[in-house]
Formats: structure tokens, sequence, C-alpha cells
């Protein structure tokens, strides 16, 4: 190998690091957007599964869809109703046999759920804020 062909792949390889730097920078100037709440509980919602039992289009799955659900009034088995406020969906979520919604089999979802997984890192606030943006008057 000649001296100038040597010197021509030192070059190059230069000007390759130099690319490479000049891509890493760019990237480092851009850092991906942190996902709002919705977004993660979007995440979530498929993540642990809930997708596999409610649909977010108003099919009805083994549990009722999460479309519209937000504000609206639910049906309880043993008659009575309940308002799906923040505070209903968070209890059905974290102790899903509190109360079973009409047409449903109580224990199913209990079983499915994972608890810890329900409770690590605001994942329940973000499951709820996902599940708002699906219903009622808040829908969007
Ligand atoms: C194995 C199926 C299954 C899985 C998985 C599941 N659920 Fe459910 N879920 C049900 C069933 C069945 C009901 C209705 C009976 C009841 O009230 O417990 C229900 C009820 C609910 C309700 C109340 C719905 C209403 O119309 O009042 C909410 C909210 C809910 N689930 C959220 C979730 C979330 C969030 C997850 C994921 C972390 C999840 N579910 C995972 C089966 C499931």
């Amino acid at each position: 190998m000649g001296q100038n062909t040597r010197k021509a792949i030192l070059r190059m390889g230069a000007v390759g690091i130099l690319a490479a730097a000049i891509v890493a920078a760019g990237c480092a100037k851009k850092p991906p957007k942190p996902e709002t709440s919705e977004e993660k509980g979007k995440r979530l919602f498929s993540q642990l599964g809930c997708n596999a039992c409610h649909s977010v289009d108003g099919t009805t799955g083994v549990g009722p869809t999460m479309k519209g659900l937000y504000g609206s009034e639910v049906k309880l088995v043993g008659g009575g109703t309940v308002n799906a406020d923040d505070a209903y969906i968070r209890e059905s979520i974290t102790d899903p046999d509190a109360k079973t919604v009409e047409g449903f089999s109580k224990g199913v979802m209990a079983t499915a759920v994972s608890q810890q997984q329900v409770a690590q890192d605001g994942n329940l606030d973000a499951l709820v804020t996902y599940i708002k943006s699906l219903g009622g008057d808040h829908a969007h």
C-alpha cells in the first residue's frame, strides 16, 4: 500500500467520524417529547392487557367498552346505578370486584390485572386520564 493510499484512507476515516459526530449532535438537540399522561395511559392500556377485554370504539367484549364511559351512568349487578366519575373509574381498576357492571361477570378482571403494575409510576393516574379522554362530556 502506497503512502498516498494510506493517507487517503485515514482522511476518509476522519470524514466518517465527523459525519457521525454531526448526526449525534443533531439527535442530541432534539430529545423525544415526553409523553403526556393520556399517551402514557393509552400505551399502558395495551401493555397491561386492558385492551384484551375492553374496546375503545364502543364494541362490547369480555368487558364493557371504555368509549363514552366517563360521566355516564353505569347499571350495576343487583340493581342500582353509579356515576362513572374519577373515583368510580379508579375503584374499577384497583378493586375490580367492588362493583360489577350489569351483564358482566365478577372476578374476570380481578384475576387478569396485575395490581402491582397498576400501582407503579403513576400508571393508575395515566389510565384514568386516558379512559376519561374516551368518554362522555370530556371526549375529544
Ligand atoms: C380478562 C378481562 C379484563 C381485563 C384484562 C381487564 N378488564 Fe376491566 N373489566 C372486565 C369486566 C368483565 C368488567 C365488568 C365487570 C366488572 O364490573 O367488574 C370490567 C370493568 C372495568 C371497568 C368499569 C367499566 C364500566 O363500564 O363501568 C373499568 C374502568 C375497567 N374494567 C378498566 C380496566 C383497565 C384499565 C384494565 C387494564 C389495567 C382492565 N380493565 C383489564 C374485564 C377485564
